[in-house]
Formats: C-alpha cells, structure tokens, sequence
C-alpha cells in the first residue's frame, strides 16, 4: 500500500490533462474552477472559466462585479446561488483578509458557498497544505482500492475514505496527490461499473480488483422506505359565501407555509362524528351538516407517503378560525396556491 503515492504522481505526471486553472494554480483560480465543477463537466466549464478569469481577474474583481454582469458571466452554467455566494465570500475576503484567500482550511471553510471539498481543493492545490479534498471521484477510488462495501453516502465511510486519504498523502504534494486522485477518478477509475483497470496505475494494488468487485463498488445505501402518514383532509365549506376554509401550514418542514384545507396529519379519522370533532378543536363552530366521505388519495414525498381520506361539509357562517381564511373562487384560483398533494380535491373545491 506504500506503493499508492509513487505509482499515482507518476500516472499524474504522464497523464494530467492540461488545464488553465490546474496549470496556473492561484487560489483564486483553484476556487473558481471548483465552484464551476461542482455541477459542469470540465470540457464545458472551459469557455466559462476562462471569460471569467479575464474580465474578473482576481478577488476585488469579484467582490465589486455588478450582479447582472455576474449572472451574465454564469448564464449557461445554472445554479446561480454558487456564484452569488462566492461574491459574498470575495467580498468576505476583501472585508477581513485584505483581497486575498487565507492560507487556512478552517477560514476558508467559514466563507460562504466553501464546504469541506473545495476548502481541502484551495487549501491544497493553491497553497500547498496538507489537506483532504474528498469528492464522488475520490470516494469511488478508495472504495475500489479499499475493497470497501459500506455505504458511499454514509458519513463514517467518507470519514474512513478520508483517513485513507491523508494516510497515502505525501507531505511535499498534497495539491498533486489529491488531484491526481480527482484526474484518476474522472478518466480511468470510472463510475457506472465501467472502471479502465486496463489503464489505472493502482490496478495491481487495488483490493477490490482483486476481489472482482471493482465494477460493483461503491456501493450505495438502500434509499429508506417511506414513512406512511394517514391524512384526514377536510372540505369545509362556509354555507352563507360558499368559500372554503384553508388553513396555513407551519413555516417549517413539508410544504412550509403554503395553504391547504385543514388537514389531520398521521390521524385516520374514523367517521363523521370524529372530523367534526377535529375540526372543533380548530376552533370552528361545530354546527355543522353532516360530513360526506370522498374518495381516498395518495400522494408520495421524497420521504414520506401520504394515505389520504377526505370529507367534504358544510359549516355555519363565522370568522375563520385562528390561522385559517375562508377563500372565495378568485382567492383559490390565484391567490392561494394549493399544493399538488391535494389535487385528488381540488375539483371539489372549484365545484
Ligand atoms: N474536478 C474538480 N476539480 C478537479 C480537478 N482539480 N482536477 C480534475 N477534476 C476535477
């Protein structure tokens, strides 16, 4: 395993693509170009990278840059808020650091848009400290080298993977070292089970090779199954205006702070007698006709699956209840957007 470093900084040296920011390491280029990285292939960030670079050539060059010129230097390359917080992170840099970029993984890491990756990319590319930067690429070649099975997207494996890291880390090439792994990663140790161990420097190394498991590492863990919520979803409709109540979700959390129809999250209410009773406790007069069952409806969230019952009824005239609005026709169809998950409903309530 001593073997690791040499056979990798002597692949790196035949074999480093050549790259504006990789051949002209400031770290200031360093950061640009990850940032742009994190989401664009590198064929496509060129152009990008180096239009950048000319017309925002250093930090207070950023930090002062009109936003619609910064957008217009980003269009084409989406996810607008990593380069709206690396002006804020410039002018961070011209506040407290004079213009330039601390020589320092933990202040780096403090400035907005900077996280534990391009933090270790800056740190050890352009200044030269000995430093992790563990991205997919470098997860993937040491879960490969490693023989490791345990889940890729669990913290304690990228903990592992990054002792591993800094364990092969040369003292004297920490920025080469731990590009070398990103450029192994990106060309050879492929990742959709195609990895060129033909090509790879390490592949008399590697534990998972040995093993016939280089294709099918790393692994990934089983998505969690989804939490199944019953919903009691009521249609209250004011009999004197003909509007239906809606009640505000928290500000936090699933569907934060949009409307609904009052809604009894992880209760299956049994019956009439039961929604009635809910509804009184939101305060709503209970003098109401009786409720008539809709059919039921599923909606499915990212982690959780809501099993839906719904009742539609009719209630007295009366103040909406605290956190509630009585919605007209016109507030539902624009003022009040509904969200998706009660679609099943909203022919009800336009009715
Ligand atoms: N992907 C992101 N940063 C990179 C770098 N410095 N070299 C190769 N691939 C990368």
């Amino acid at each position: 395993m001593e073997k690791i470093a040499p056979a990798l900084l002597a692949w790196f040296d035949q074999n480093r693509r050549s790259l504006p920011f990789r051949d002209d390491p400031t770290p200031y280029h360093v950061w640009v170009s990850e940032i742009m990285l994190q989401q664009t292939r590198v064929a496509a960030a060129l152009p990008y990278y180096e239009r950048f670079i000319r017309e925002l050539p250093d930090i207070p060059a950023l930090a002062a840059c009109p936003p619609e010129r910064l957008d217009k230097l980003w269009e084409g390359l989406g996810y607008y808020r990593r380069v709206h917080s690396m002006q804020k992170a410039a002018q961070a840099v011209c506040e407290r650091y004079g213009g330039a970029l601390p020589a320092d993984y933990d202040a780096l890491l403090a400035l907005p848009g900077i996280g534990p990756y391009t933090a270790g990319a800056i740190a050890s590319i352009g200044f030269g400290l000995a430093v992790p930067a563990v991205d997919g690429n470098v997860l993937r070649v040491f879960a490969r080298l490693y023989n490791d099975g345990a889940p890729i997207d669990e913290p304690a494996t990228k903990k592992r993977c990054t002792a591993r890291v800094m364990a092969h880390q040369p003292p004297d090439a920490p920025g080469d070292y731990n590009q070398a792994l990103m450029e192994l990663g990106a060309l050879v140790c492929l990742p959709g089970g195609a990895p060129l161990c033909g090509q790879c420097p390490l592949a008399a190394l590697c534990e998972g090779r040995k093993a016939g498991a280089a294709a099918s590492l790393p692994r990934k863990a089983e998505p969690k199954p989804r939490r199944i919520l019953p919903v009691t979803v009521a249609l209250v409709q004011n009999g004197a205006t003909g509007a239906w109540l809606l009640q505000k979700r928290p500000e936090s959390g699933l569907l934060a702070g949009l409307w609904q129809p009052p809604a009894f999250e992880g209760q299956a209410l049994a019956g009439p007698d039961a929604v009635r009773a809910a509804l009184a406790g939101l305060g709503l007069d209970p003098g109401f006709g009786q409720p008539e069952a809709l059919p039921a409806a599923k909606h499915i969230f990212t982690h959780v699956e809501w099993r839906m019952t719904g009742w539609r009824l009719t209630a007295p005239d009366q103040p909406a209840p605290a956190g509630c609005v009585w919605a007209g026709r016109e507030d539902l169809a624009g003022r009040y957007a509904l969200p998706g998950a009660f679609k099943a409903y909203r022919d009800c309530l336009s009715g």
